[in-house]
């Protein structure tokens, strides 16, 4: 797979989230009632197997590599305090050939924004960091910065009979990400604070031609089961 065609890749997987800073809540006011969330926010959770977790054991970023997880997923925590954290894993398979998966693989944590309108602003602490790699690709494992701002048009927590409580989270297109259940109530997550030094050697972001215009390809995660 060429760098080009990678990026294509990228490309039909990904679209552009929306940017804006906010400053004043526009639309409808929401009730943070218990049928809004039948539980709060704070704390960690995970989609499907719940193979992936924020926290440690998933991403270093001292030296910016992964743990990879058995299995794909996505993962968030929430403090009281403001802070968030996510962690995310997923395989894509290449339509033209089935032995091209692309993995791809993130962490970032920041400061998020619960919006009275119902949206959830995250905006990143400038260490997030994101791996793509392609067994067809000569320059695979790329290690990028990930510092994007999320926007999430709204999220609800409902109380599942069998699996507990199940968080639900809209993207800007309001695309449902993979529901995630409640890991703890208390978040697991790394230090609430700037963890790479200075962007360093450690990254290898030659290889892939703009390799930059793949990490804002990759803003938008994905709806889906995992
Ligand atoms: C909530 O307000 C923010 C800030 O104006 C805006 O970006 C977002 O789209 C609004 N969400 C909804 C669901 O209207
Ligand atoms: C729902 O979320 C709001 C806002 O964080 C919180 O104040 C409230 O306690 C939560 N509701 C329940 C039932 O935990
Ligand atoms: C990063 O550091 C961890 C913990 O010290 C170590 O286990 C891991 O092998 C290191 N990874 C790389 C790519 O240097
Ligand atoms: C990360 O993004 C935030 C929000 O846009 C910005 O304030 C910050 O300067 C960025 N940090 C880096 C290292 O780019
Ligand atoms: C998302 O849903 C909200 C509420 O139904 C709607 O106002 C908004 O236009 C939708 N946005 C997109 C991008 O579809």
């Amino acid at each position: 797979m060429k760098p080009t065609s990678l990026l294509l890749a990228l490309a039909s997987l990904s679209a552009i989230i929306a940017q804006e800073v906010v400053t004043v809540d526009q639309g409808e006011q929401i009730q943070f009632d218990a049928e809004h969330n039948a539980t709060s926010l704070i704390g960690t959770w995970s989609s499907g197997s719940q193979s992936v977790q924020t926290g440690p054991g998933f991403a270093n970023p001292r030296n910016r590599s992964f743990t990879y997880p058995r299995n794909t997923g996505v993962s968030y925590s929430f403090t009281d305090d403001g802070w968030y954290e996510i962690s995310r894993y997923r395989l894509q398979a290449n339509g033209q050939d089935p032995t091209c998966i692309t993995g791809l693989i993130f962490w970032v944590h920041g400061k998020y924004q619960m919006l009275s309108n119902g949206s959830l602003y995250m905006i990143p602490n400038g260490d997030g960091f994101q791996q793509i790699q392609n067994r067809c690709s000569a320059n695979s494992n790329q290690i990028l910065d990930y510092n994007e701002t999320e926007l999430y048009n709204s999220w609800r927590i409902y109380q599942d009979a069998t699996n507990g409580f199940r968080l639900q989270m809209q993207q800007f297109d309001n695309q449902s990400l993979a529901p995630q259940y409640q890991v703890s109530t208390t978040p697991n997550m790394l230090p609430k604070a700037q963890l790479t030094q200075t962007q360093t050697q450690v990254l290898n972001r030659r290889g892939l031609n703009g390799a930059a215009n793949a990490a804002t390809l990759l803003k938008r995660w994905w709806s889906g089961t995992d």
